[in-house]
């Protein structure tokens, strides 16, 4: 009989490269996790025959009705939801930090759980105390600390999974989508507030990769408990994925640095709270090989089935 993977996030970017991939591994059958069931996206995925289960990351009891009888969990929660519905930065980091463990406490209640996949980032304020803050991040990296303190039994058997910066983002974020300017002369600027040679961990294609990962972190099992690991196989400098987009639509690219106090002007919080995770890209190598690390060749990641920054420009060059 084929073992069960629950996804949240299901109709989301992260959640639905899992689903893609899952879909079709043989021994796995997907559930899809989603606060409603008759949304477009969702009912996508009922017609691919994948079931759909409705529950919410701020209702404990509807997360251990949708676990039951799972033996693994896919766990991504959404910082940014928040902040667009007109939280403040660590308001929306409390929420999504109360949201995080929600989830967790519901795997925790599932007896027939084997892997727990948290879907976490690096934090800036953890690294660089008194510097820095990186609230998208630093409340995810919160998570992990008390799923291992709050949760032992759940975190032997959790992997901390860190999914790098979205290529899509290219064509799909205002603040980083490349703009004509002047209006007409064919050239396309890219203001960011970072030098262009900070280097960013690259997801790659959200629609495949994370699935990919998280395949293989099942199929490796035991070995990846309680270790993190990058959904990426790309670092790249701002600068020269400036240069492959150019190279990919055709259309010339130039980047300009900013402060990150102008691209708030320009962008509001959201725009800043992009530049504070720029800035830690700054300070460090940033989603750097840790202690308690495993590697895309330890998983036997194939790079050939892994589509990266590239790959993503071909797909979405029409959108540029
Ligand atoms: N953009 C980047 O470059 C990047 C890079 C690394 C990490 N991230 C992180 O990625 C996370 C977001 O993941 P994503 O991009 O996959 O999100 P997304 O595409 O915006 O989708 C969000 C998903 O979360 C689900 N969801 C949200 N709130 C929920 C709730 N209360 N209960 C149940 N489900 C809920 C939604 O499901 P329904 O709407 O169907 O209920 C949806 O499937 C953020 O926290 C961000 O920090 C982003």
């Amino acid at each position: 009989m084929s073992k069960i993977i629950a996804v949240t996030g299901a109709t989301g970017a992260q959640g639905r490269g899992v689903v893609n991939i899952m879909k079709g591994t043989a021994g796995w059958t997907v559930r899809a996790i989603t606060r409603n069931p008759e949304s477009d996206k969702a009912k996508k995925l009922a017609s691919e025959g994948i079931e759909v289960v409705q529950a919410s990351f701020d209702d404990e009891a509807s997360l251990v009705t949708a676990f039951q009888g799972v033996h693994a969990v896919f766990a991504v929660t959404n910082w940014w939801e928040h902040l667009f519905m007109g939280k403040s930065q660590d308001e929306a980091g409390a929420l999504e930090e109360e949201q995080g463990m929600t989830i967790a406490r519901g795997a925790a209640q599932t007896p027939t759980l084997e892997h727990y996949i948290w879907s976490t980032l690096p934090s800036g304020k953890a690294d660089f105390p008194g510097k820095l803050v990186t609230p998208h991040m630093d409340y995810k990296a919160a998570v992990d600390a008390r799923i291992k303190s709050e949760l032992p039994k759940l975190a032997s058997k959790t992997t901390y999974l860190y999914l790098g910066f979205y290529p899509q983002n290219f064509f799909t974020y205002p603040s980083i989508k490349p703009v004509q300017y002047p209006p007409g002369s064919g050239t396309y600027v890219q203001i960011q507030p970072s030098r262009p040679d900070a280097k960013v961990l690259l997801a790659g294609d959200l629609d495949v990769n994370p699935g990919i990962w998280v395949r293989q972190i099942l199929a490796k099992g035991p070995i990846t408990f309680g270790k993190y690991t990058n959904v990426a196989l790309e670092k790249w400098s701002l600068e020269h994925m400036l240069e492959v987009w150019s190279e990919v639509t055709g259309k010339k690219g130039i980047f300009i640095p900013c402060t990150l106090e102008i691209f708030a002007a320009l962008h509001g919080t959201a725009g800043y709270e992009l530049g504070l995770q720029l800035k830690y890209g700054e300070l460090c190598d940033p989603w750097a090989v840790k202690d308690n690390f495993i590697d895309a060749k330890e998983l036997d990641i194939d790079p050939s089935e892994v589509v990266g920054f590239r790959g993503v420009m071909e797909k979405l060059k029409h959108l540029a």
